[in-house]
């Protein structure tokens, strides 16, 4: 039989892992001929949790699981990982200030990229949920010199999921309708999902809504905002979605994004569309067995240029405090 695939996950114990594992030991990554060993990290407090979590993903009797190792050392967890979801990541407390969020995700994503580095399997890829994902990104890909740039990712499927889902909800359409969505920039409030290059059934999705007014003052702000609208309601942030755009995005990298579609992804900039090299950033991409491409070409009018600038001067600045905090070179 193949052998199994190594995925390893982060902050497996929290909310999100609780809902991802199970989705990629259910063979929702792989499919169901290929067997996956899931090796899961969490800080040493939270490992006896993660154990209940363990006990729970035994008494599924998944016929897709492998194995499940865990642990609290990087260097053993990522040893081998074909795929590394990094999701866990300090939350921002009360009295924190942003430079203080800053090097306490710093601390972690130095030491688990050089860890990637040094124990991953050649054909390692990279997507980190856990934020400030594409900082945190940047910062891994930065201590993981030998590591390619292209297989570090951050996610912003989430938000391009958001996306889709609030202009299928206005123009009444299925979600299945809706193409070539795009989220530039951060995934932060500064993020721009981008109707002018989005398609309904084919045709141009700004033209279809006809309504600049919604598009700016409601579309942007809904899906930008959506993650505070969540925790309002919910009295915790999203888990079970943002597991589900963390399946989307490695499942479409590994395997490929539908033919006449793109998707939304953070990745190292080559310059496309003015941004600046090296920033991780989303763009829309095509992707095909773990590769990914900038689609090339799309026209940029004032509007989207002045959101997509902004979204990535905050990218700018965010690189900028982790280099003066030497996390970066
Ligand atoms: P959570 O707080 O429930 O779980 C995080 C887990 O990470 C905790 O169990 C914690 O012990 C663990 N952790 C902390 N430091 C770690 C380390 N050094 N190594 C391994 N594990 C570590 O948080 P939740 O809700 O699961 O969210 C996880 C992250 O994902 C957060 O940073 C959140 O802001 C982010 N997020 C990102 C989204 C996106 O679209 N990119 C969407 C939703 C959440």
């Amino acid at each position: 039989s193949a052998q199994p695939v190594k995925v390893a996950v982060t902050g497996a114990a929290g909310q999100i892992g609780y809902s991802l594992l199970f989705r990629i030991a259910s063979g929702a990554l792989f499919g169901p001929d290929t067997p996956v060993q899931l090796r899961l990290l969490e800080i040493t407090p939270a490992l006896k949790a993660l154990e209940g979590v363990v006990m729970e993903l035994d008494d599924c009797a998944f016929p897709t699981l492998a194995g499940v190792e865990i642990g609290d050392d990087p260097n053993v967890i990522f040893d081998g990982a074909n795929l590394a979801l990094l999701v866990g990541a300090r939350p921002r407390t009360k009295g924190m200030e942003r430079g203080d969020l800053l090097s306490a995700n710093g601390a972690i994503f130095t030491g688990q990229g050089k860890a990637l580095n040094d124990h991953a399997a050649d054909d390692i890829r990279i997507g980190v949920t856990g934020n400030p994902a594409n900082t945190n990104a940047l910062i891994a890909m930065s201590n993981a010199p030998d590591i390619p740039k292209e297989r570090f990712s951050a996610l912003t499927r989430l938000d391009h999921n958001r996306a889709i889902s609030q202009l299928a909800a206005k123009l009444q359409v299925p979600v299945t309708e809706i193409t070539k969505m795009t989220i530039w920039g951060n995934h932060s409030a500064t993020q721009y999902p981008d109707l002018f290059h989005a398609e309904v059934s084919g045709k141009n999705a700004a033209e279809a809504v006809g309504d600049q007014d919604w598009l700016e003052n409601t579309f942007i702000p809904t899906v930008a905002k959506r993650g505070a609208a969540i925790i309002e309601a919910r009295g915790s942030s999203s888990a079970a979605s943002a597991a589900s755009a963390t399946i989307d995005a490695a499942r479409d990298w590994l395997n490929g994004s539908a033919k006449d579609d793109w998707v939304s992804m953070a990745v190292v900039s080559d310059g496309s569309y003015g941004v600046p090299e090296g920033l991780i950033s989303s763009f829309p991409v095509t992707t095909k067995n773990g590769d990914w491409e900038i689609v090339q070409g799309l026209d940029i009018d004032d509007f989207s240029r002045g959101k997509i600038d902004a979204s990535v001067a905050e990218l700018a600045e965010e690189r900028d405090a982790v280099k003066e905090l030497g996390l970066i070179s």
